[in-house]
């Protein structure tokens, strides 16, 4: 019977046979699968798994700097590559969904391998490739296949040259979340909703600004905020909030307002593939709106979002 800690006991044996003294370079996301090998090839390696978290300027409210904490309080050799404006400029007036995975591909990769010519002689590339991203080959999921899908011009990056270590190639997500546990990998990590890697940039319709993302910020942290103070976060599959480019006329006091809707989306899902919308309570709805339309400036209307995927997607773009 596989059981998770004879698993990390087997892969660790075999990751120091494989890596020995040789350097990793390994991207984390903030997500479950880049966390937990990261932790597996660290403790083969320690200090020779060189981490990057790159800041994307496109994830949620403070996400990059407790995830960052997280990472060095797990004691991973990690560095936060602040790259927020590289994003911004290179997102500046792209409207089409595809257009903005590929600008955001781009330029990560561009930010990564800057990083990885800093680490001297590093050998390996270290990735948190899990079975189901196997057999999709397809897939557009994860930092490594839209490194993939997305950079076929202009010959390899040198990272991409790197022997690759892959230490979940084997286990579905229920069997990384449980070797997450056994490698006590912190709770906000584990536990986590997916997110995807182009982030609130596919949640903003329309084109990017910085200030459209500290809009969108604050409406997505007090709608998930408020799912986790009611016992709901863990119920959902996924959620978040869009800003859409529609205003619309409000009143507030005395004065007539002119301002953006944003969408609730909240789902329950087995993989993704397929979703329903999530039955939450009016109750709860109610104070989320309220909040959001109180607290975020630029807010004068939130709807929810019914619609199931088929034929909807989960994401707006
Ligand atoms: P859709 O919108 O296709 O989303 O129903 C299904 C799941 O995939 C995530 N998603 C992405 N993840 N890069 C990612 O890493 C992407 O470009 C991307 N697009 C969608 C989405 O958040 C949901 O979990």
């Amino acid at each position: 019977d596989w059981t998770s800690e004879q698993f990390v006991d087997a892969t660790v044996a075999e990751l120091k046979q494989q890596l020995g003294n040789d350097k990793v370079v390994l991207g984390l996301s903030g997500g479950v699968d880049s966390s937990v090998a990261a932790m597996l090839i660290h403790q083969a390696i320690g200090e020779n798994l060189y981490c990057i978290f790159v800041d994307n300027g496109l994830l949620r409210k403070d996400e990059f700097e407790s995830v960052l904490d997280s990472y060095k309080h797990m004691g991973l050799n990690v560095k936060g590559v602040d790259a927020k404006d590289r994003f911004y400029s290179a997102l500046a007036s792209i409207s089409d969904p595809e257009g903005k995975r590929k600008a955001i591909g781009r330029v990560f990769i561009e930010v990564f391998d800057d990083e990885a010519h800093k680490i001297e002689g590093v050998k390996w590339l270290g990735q948190g490739t899990i079975y189901p991203d196997v057999i999709e080959s397809m897939s557009v999921k994860g930092p490594s296949a839209t490194i993939k899908s997305h950079h076929n011009v202009g010959g390899l990056p040198d990272f991409m040259k790197l022997k690759v270590v892959e230490p979940l190639k084997t286990l579905f997500k229920d069997e990384v979340r449980l070797v997450g546990k056994t490698l006590k990998i912190d709770d906000n990590i584990l536990g986590r909703h997916p997110f995807p890697g182009p982030g609130l940039a596919i949640r903003i319709l329309g084109d990017i600004t910085p200030e459209k993302v500290q809009v969108l910020q604050q409406v997505d942290h007090i709608f998930i905020s408020n799912l986790k103070k009611s016992g709901l976060y863990d119920e959902v599959w996924q959620a978040g909030a869009i800003l859409t480019p529609v205003q619309s006329v409000g009143v507030m006091g005395d004065e007539r307002t002119y301002e953006n809707v944003v969408a609730l989306r909240a789902v329950t899902s087995i993989d993704g593939m397929t979703a329903d919308w999530s039955r939450l309570p009016y109750e709860f709805l109610a104070d989320v709106s309220n909040e959001i339309i109180n607290k975020v400036k630029g807010v004068n209307r939130v709807v929810y979002d019914i619609s199931s995927k088929p034929p909807a997607t989960i994401e707006w773009e």
